[in-house]
């Protein structure tokens, strides 16, 4: 790579500069801080993203997909250091994260999710998870107000969750009070001299300088101009649509822990917080760049949420919104350097950036205060998607 394209007038550098004020974005910037970097954040509105519009279910071991058993470990290392994760966050704001230990139930209406989830209980064990089987009556002793028809489920005491706004917000006080800067613009350019990522140029024509720069816009990553071709990570929106219900005040919860389900071959989930919320996701949708809150989607969502807990239709909507994963080819996140020297990422957390926040935070500060990714992280470094070269011609075609 040659190319430059320096900004000039540039505003003091600091040490890391990080593109993205979601929960990656901040949790780095925090960490980064508290590790003695002089730290900023460029973000028009931080403490937003795909987190405002997420659910936070910190769920490793319901979530469990083929194909991701090495995201496994990543999420499971995750999952192990939330407890302690929230407490200082909470300790160093004051601000309650809605961190609740609940447990999930994943549960089936009919013969084919009982199949499914039977399938889903043999891979959770063979991965040497903690995951018990209950018939229906079992899931209904525990969560009375399910469907009378449900078939049977799993018990995951160990899916807990935790309230993403207020974690986004939490990590907002956090990083002001270490001392992060924070540029209420859009990034609009990568700046890079001899090489080297220098900084960005904002849309009011700023140029912040940086002595290294993380990408860690959730799905608008791959969107930076400036940054070369080849080192542009590849993450895509994925659409998800998510209500939210809520309980009438002095009102028994409907639930007392988070409930998932495949309705029809649909993913269902219903997160019940303390302040009285359901929490109704999610539609998974490649549309691109849409957040369009649909009839279809909405309608959806109820009538598989109302098979499955009837109750839920007297509940008043208070909110529909929609939101866009950051998905990357194999689901996974990329993290830490890039090819172009100074560029770091975190991104590309697709279904698990609640869940991924304490690891990444922790990886990212280890990374850029010693330059090496820890081994927890190697699997996800971005290099895993480097352009393969091309195959060599066929010898027919080499003589032609
Ligand atoms: N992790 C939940 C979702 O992506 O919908």
């Amino acid at each position: 790579m040659s190319s430059t394209s320096e900004a000039p007038d540039a505003s003091p550098a600091c040490d890391v500069l990080v593109v993205g004020g979601g929960v990656i974005g901040l949790v780095t910037a925090w960490r980064a801080a508290q590790r003695g970097l002089v730290t900023a954040v460029v973000d028009p509105a931080p403490g937003g993203g795909a987190a405002r519009v997420a659910a936070g279910m910190l769920a490793a071991v319901t979530e469990l997909h083929y194909g991701e058993r090495t995201l496994l470990a990543l999420n499971l290392a995750s999952a192990r250091r939330y407890p302690e994760f929230a407490a200082e966050l909470s300790d160093a704001t004051g601000l309650d994260l809605g961190h609740r230990r609940c447990g999930t139930l994943a549960v089936a209406l009919d013969a084919d999710d009982r199949a499914h989830l039977r399938e889903l209980h043999a891979f959770q064990l063979r991965s040497g998870l903690e995951s018990e089987w209950l018939t229906g009556r079992e899931c209904r002793r525990l969560e009375p107000m399910l469907a009378p028809g449900v078939r049977g489920g799993l018990r995951v005491d160990g899916d807990h969750q935790i309230d993403p706004r207020r974690l986004a917000a939490a990590l907002l006080a956090a990083c002001e009070r270490a001392g992060v800067a924070f540029h209420r613009v859009a990034a609009e350019r990568l700046t890079v001299d001899r090489d080297r990522a220098t900084g960005v140029v904002t849309a009011d024509g700023t140029a912040l300088r940086a002595g290294r720069v993380v990408l860690a816009a959730g799905s608008l990553s791959g969107r930076l101009a400036g940054v070369p071709e080849g080192v542009l990570p590849p993450v895509r929106p994925v659409k998800g649509q998510v209500l939210r219900l809520t309980m009438p005040a002095g009102r028994p919860p409907l639930l007392t822990r988070t409930v998932r389900a495949v309705v029809r071959g649909n993913p269902l989930y219903l997160v019940p917080r303390e302040s009285g919320e359901l929490v109704v996701g999610a539609t998974s949708e490649e549309l691109g760049w849409d957040t369009t809150v649909t009839a279809g989607g909405v309608y959806a969502l109820l009538r598989d949420a109302h098979e499955l807990v009837p109750g839920i239709t007297e509940l008043p909507l208070t909110e529909t919104l929609a939101g866009l994963r950051p998905a990357s080819p194999d689901n996974a996140p990329l993290l830490g350097p890039t090819a172009l020297d100074g560029l770091l990422l975190a991104t590309g957390h697709y279904r698990n950036g609640v869940l991924l926040t304490p690891v990444t935070g922790d990886v990212m500060a280890h990374v850029l205060t010693t330059g090496v990714l820890p081994e927890e992280a190697r699997p996800f470094a971005p290099e895993r998607f480097a352009a393969a070269p091309a195959p060599a011609p066929a010898p027919m075609e080499q003589s032609a």
